[in-house]
């Protein structure tokens, strides 16, 4: 559908050139004086630098060309020469009926749907996920669900950290720890055990042990780097461990994003581009773009126009280990051969940008990808606790997600229970769908690269800018249609109708942008955007609402059409929440 900006746009762009004036000046946005009107256009002032007239002319001479135009309540123009625009109420019933017909609410869904990889979670195999990897994870899984609402083929990969130090750490512990086990003996010829020799629990102990040690004890960090080469050279003792790090270790970190409700087409991870790493550094060689600095190879992609120092990048060390930027480089060459994607999004800390300015130079410079191919960075911000450093626990270590996620819910939990509308019964599922809201919410409603204050008490409030408030709303108006159809058996069918009130119109105003909103957020790769209109349509129903009383309104037509009017609201509200990987429940 095309937007009402588009429309009054195209209305404005006729009354320019009946007018005599250039149609490229009908330029339309939403009125910044909402008190004055609806929409605004601001054409009239650029042309006056053309025709070398005053801008107030030309308005009024637009707005006297345009003024019978059924679409217009009122239009005028306005010292210095801007043109206020209000719709009229029959026109903007029609398009709001319109679109609650419409598949997804009059979306403009993509006309060439791209292939998408959204590279987002990146979680450590063997680490648990604490709180820095919320982030990615909540704002990669809404990237994700806007692009596909878009009609994109999406492909979401977790690529897990799996390949890196981190295993080395593990395998030199587990040697202090268990120096008996099979893999630590040179000699041994037979099978190695199914069975894992570290449960997660002592997993997550020998990794920060280890990584205590290594800063305190070179020799042991030696040892820890000796035996991360190994296992990336294939040594098969130190593969097999490996194989049971990941065997115990993915099983727990599907259990933590199920449980954020976040998930992934493909759980592959920096060990899987293994193979193609070798062949990649030959292919930059035989390029003649990789070469040798210190001892290391590397490829320079400092550009003449850059205004800040872009360091060359490393594709290998001089000992030979493999590197973050060689495995996303062959990771991309996979990607490639496999999927061809039109558009790579990564959701990472905006501390790694320089990592990804160079991996996606080095992709273009060296034709892995193609010049046309969108490759983004979203990079975001900090999560800080309330004193402005860091989010950490009590203790001042680092907060593991999953004690995140409880902090979160007892605090929703009590509230439910004060509140004491949720029936027993479903306290659990609501306590689960309102503290995901609240920590989603509260992300998804800061601009990703943007630090924020992660506060339990303010995310987790039902009142004013936060997730919980906009279930509130849903649950409020089924609740209004709940008693509707137990009073007349049905819901109406009744079409959309001219608002009679500000409120009514507001609300309905509102809806229209929908559609525009989510393209945006697609387009800029901005779920914020989501959010931002969610509270817009939320704090719009509430003032329609308070000023009508629904459920005892007398005109049974008024009240069918009312009806309609906050059911669309309910749904559109619904979708909006799935974009950020959310949902109402039925009682808050
Ligand atoms: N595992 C990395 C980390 O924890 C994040 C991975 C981001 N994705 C990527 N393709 N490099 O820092």
């Amino acid at each position: 559908m095309k937007s009402i900006i588009e429309l009054i746009a195209d209305a404005l762009a006729a009354a320019f050139e009946k007018a005599g004036y250039d149609r490229k000046f009908a330029m339309v946005t939403l009125s910044n004086r909402p008190d004055l009107a609806e929409y605004q256009c601001n054409g009239a002032m650029a042309a006056a630098k053309q025709y070398h007239k005053k801008p107030i002319d030309i308005a009024s001479a637009v707005v006297t060309e345009a003024s019978g135009n059924a679409m217009f309540g009122e239009i005028g123009a306005v010292m210095p020469g801007f043109i206020n625009i209000r719709l009229s109420a029959r026109f903007l019933a029609d398009y709001v009926e319109e679109l609650r017909g419409a598949d997804k609410f009059g979306l403009n869904t993509a006309e060439n749907p791209e292939t998408i990889i959204v590279d987002f979670g990146g979680a450590n195999v063997a680490k648990p996920l604490h709180v820095g990897h919320l982030r990615s994870a909540v704002i990669g899984e809404s990237v994700k669900r806007i692009c596909r609402y878009m009609g994109h083929h999406v492909i979401s990969d977790i690529h897990m950290g799996d390949w890196g130090l981190q295993m080395g750490l593990i395998i030199t512990e587990l040697q202090v720890r268990k120096p008996d086990l099979p893999y630590f003996d040179p000699d041994f010829r037979g099978e190695y055990p199914k069975e894992a020799p570290f449960t997660i629990s002592e997993l997550e102990d020998i990794y920060p042990t280890a990584s205590k040690k290594a800063k305190e004890d070179e020799a042991f960090a030696e040892r820890a780097h000796e035996a991360t080469l190994k296992l990336q050279q294939g040594y098969a003792p130190y593969r097999a461990i490996w194989k049971h790090i990941m065997a115990v270790s993915i099983p727990d970190l599907r259990k933590n994003y199920d449980n954020l409700n976040v998930s992934f087409d493909l759980w592959r991870g920096e060990s899987d581009a293994a193979p193609d790493m070798e062949p990649l550094i030959e292919d930059l060689e035989k390029k003649g773009l990789a070469h040798e600095s210190d001892g290391a190879l590397v490829v320079d992609v400092a550009e003449e126009t850059d205004t800040r120092k872009i360091p060359p990048c490393l594709v290998r060390k001089s000992d030979g280990a493999a590197l973050y930027a060689t495995s996303d480089l062959a990771t991309i060459v996979q990607r490639e051969r496999e999927f061809h994607p039109d558009r790579y999004i990564y959701v990472v800390d905006k501390r790694q940008e320089m990592h990804f300015i160079q991996v996606f130079r080095v992709s273009k410079k060296a034709g892995i990808v193609k010049p046309e191919t969108k490759m983004i960075f979203l990079g975001f911000g900090t999560m800080n606790g309330k004193d402005g450093g860091p989010f950490k626990t009590r203790e001042g270590g680092v907060m593991r997600l999953e004690y995140l996620i409880r902090d979160i819910d007892d605090a929703v939990e009590k509230k439910i229970r004060e509140k004491n509308k949720v029936p027993e019964n479903e306290i659990e599922d609501t306590t689960k769908k309102v503290g995901l809201a609240a920590i989603k919410y509260g992300d998804l409603s800061n601009q990703a690269t943007k630090d924020y204050v992660f506060d339990v008490d303010r995310f987790t409030s039902f009142e004013g800018n936060t997730g919980p408030h906009i279930q509130y709303m849903v649950v409020r108006i089924r609740s209004i249609l709940a008693k509707y159809r137990e009073q007349f058996g049905s819901l109406p069918e009744a079409a959309i109708r001219p608002a009679e009130s500000a409120t009514e119109k507001g609300l309905q105003l509102v809806l229209t942008r929908f559609a525009q909103t989510v393209e945006n957020a697609f387009a800029e790769t901005a779920p914020h955007k989501i959010c931002q209109y969610m509270a817009e349509l939320a704090d719009a129903f509430n003032g329609f609402y308070l000023e009508n009383n629904i459920l005892g309104e007398k005109d049974p037509e008024r009240q069918k059409a009312f009806i309609s009017l906050i059911r669309l609201t309910a749904d559109v509200l619904d979708a909006a929440m799935s974009l950020i990987g959310i949902e109402a429940p039925e009682h808050m």
